[in-house]
């Protein structure tokens, strides 16, 4: 398990989503756009970092996203319940 960075006392959480062409069938699109509402809705902006990545290597059933160093499989569906255990969590 990863720990957050700390950068002037705010951790700073950094989450990648894969955009690669497997992710993206399974709806990577929506998963940027659904941790972008989460983010702006829980006022997380200065905390939470948002990028997109091509394969990872992991192509797994969901798409593949990563907090920090640790790879999970998130689905458009189960995406609030990742975003309040893998991110809210750790703040
Ligand atoms: S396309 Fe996303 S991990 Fe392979």
């Amino acid at each position: 398990m990863s720990t957050p960075k700390r950068t002037k006392g705010v951790i700073i959480i950094k989450i990648t989503v894969c955009i690669g062409s497997s992710c993206h069938l399974k709806g990577s699109r929506q998963v940027v756009e659904g941790l972008q509402s989460l983010i702006a809705e829980n006022k997380l902006e200065d905390t939470v970092t948002l990028g997109a990545a091509f394969c990872m290597g992991r192509c797994q059933p969901g798409v593949s996203v990563s907090v920090d160093d640790e790879v999970f499989s998130v689905t458009p569906e189960t995406l609030g319940e990742f975003f309040a255990e893998q991110v809210k969590a750790k703040i």
